[in-house]
């Protein structure tokens, strides 16, 4: 069954429930909670933006923020997410108290405002439970449903799953979605090649069903991060005092023992230090692939780099996730920096990246609209490269019961 897509939605004079995954990373600063990086706000005005053209009698949306673990929280308010997208759409919007406010049904019976939006569905523990009552209640606010939640789509909550299930034949998925779902799908199934996938971050133990679907798919899998240094141990070089936990290394021994193709590639050399926050003087570029037992790596060093640009330099299909160091630090940056550098300069292969802290480095370096997709899932897009699909898109397509 295919999804029926929003281009085809009849919807005015309608009520449109939109579910958008509007969950930002917030710091506070003056005692009020400021937006730190809007990407998924602003990812999702074009399907906003097209719901208002279709003058609904409302537009209803509703979002998670954060994990406040099914009880109110005002420091998972969704009101500096919906401040900032009346800025943007020079619209008014009203920000319920809770999404299951007995005071919604009268605001849905106004003229004024044309959006309205519920405030965080996980202060209520159904959210996650999946509950079908919770689903019914909230599938109460709208005529048509509109699933753009791309970075939340791989969980099965009942914003996203069960709530489809009071919505046959009216449930639609978003220009997001749809971009998301394109992309992926480039990379799955009709990639141009040489294709290689780029991976970074923490664990191994987060990537390893991703490794394991990609190696038959790519030419090559470019390995940085803390994630590289179980690697490195496994093949006996010396990792110092980088992060290499005994299950990482075993879960990495198993994955180069599949690589029978010699696909992954490793660092050449390192940058490290005896500490994250180092002075420049006290920073060490290692001369090979051993990291001396005195300091741990936090980067990947200028042989590596000039390894990785190459092999990049001739991919038609690029995969990205997960930074090649600690880039919040900027002396830590350069191996991130670089690459994401030389990736934003080949506009003629499709360069997907995915994964918050990837995402996060390309925001830092203002190269976000160099790629082909910047997409708006972390574990979401991890999840589609590793099943193909996810709960809540299946859902749109099949249905739920
Ligand atoms: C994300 O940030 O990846 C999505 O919004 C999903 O959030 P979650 O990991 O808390 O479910």
């Amino acid at each position: 069954m295919a999804i029926k897509w929003i281009d085809e939605i009849q919807g005015t004079g309608k009520k449109i429930l939109l579910r958008l995954d509007l969950n930002v990373p917030l710091e506070k600063r003056n005692d009020k909670w400021e937006i730190t990086d809007t990407t998924r706000i602003d990812l999702s005005l074009p399907t906003v933006r097209f719901i208002l053209e279709q003058n609904p009698s409302k537009l209803i949306i509703m979002s998670h923020l954060g994990r406040p673990k099914g009880k109110i929280d005002p420091q998972y308010s969704l009101e500096p997410v919906a401040t900032y997208l009346a800025e943007k759409l020079h619209e008014e919007i009203t920000l319920t108290e809770t999404c299951l406010d007995a005071g919604i049904q009268t605001l849905l019976h106004l003229s004024r405002p044309r959006i309205i939006m519920l405030e965080n569905l996980r202060f209520h523990s159904e959210e996650e439970k999946n509950d079908n009552v919770f689903a019914a209640q909230l599938a109460k606010y709208g005529d048509l449903y509109v699933n753009d939640a791309f970075g939340v789509s791989h969980r099965e909550h009942a914003s996203v799953y069960q709530i489809i299930s009071h919505f046959k034949n009216k449930a639609y998925g978003g220009f997001l979605l749809k971009k998301e779902i394109q992309s992926f799908a480039k990379i799955l199934e009709r990639p141009d090649r040489p294709m290689i996938a780029l991976l970074g971050g923490a664990k191994v133990s987060d990537k390893v069903k991703c490794i394991e679907k990609l190696l038959p798919l790519v030419d090559n899998i470019l390995l940085g991060g803390a994630m590289a240094y179980p690697f490195l141990a496994s093949k006996g070089l010396s990792v110092g005092k980088s992060l290499c936990s005994k299950e990482d290394q075993a879960l990495a021994t198993i994955l180069l023992r599949q690589d029978k193709g010699q696909k992954i590639l490793l660092p050449l050399d390192h940058v490290g230090a005896t500490n994250p926050d180092a002075k420049e003087s006290e920073i060490i570029t290692t001369k090979d692939a051993h990291v001396p037992a005195n300091i741990a790596a936090f980067d990947i060093g200028p042989a590596t780099i000039q390894l990785y640009v190459s092999k990049l330099k001739l991919a038609r299909t690029i995969f990205w996730n997960g930074p090649m160091g600690f880039f919040e630090k900027p002396l830590f940056a350069q191996g991130t920096k670089s690459l994401a550098l030389a990736m934003s300069e080949m506009q003629n292969s499709f360069r997907v990246v995915g994964g918050g802290d990837s995402v996060a480095a390309v925001q830092q370096f203002h190269l976000a609209d160099k790629f082909s997709h910047v997409s708006s899932g972390g574990g979401a897009s991890l999840e589609y490269i590793e099943e193909g699909d996810l709960p809540g898109i299946k859902a749109l397509k099949f249905g739920v019961n």
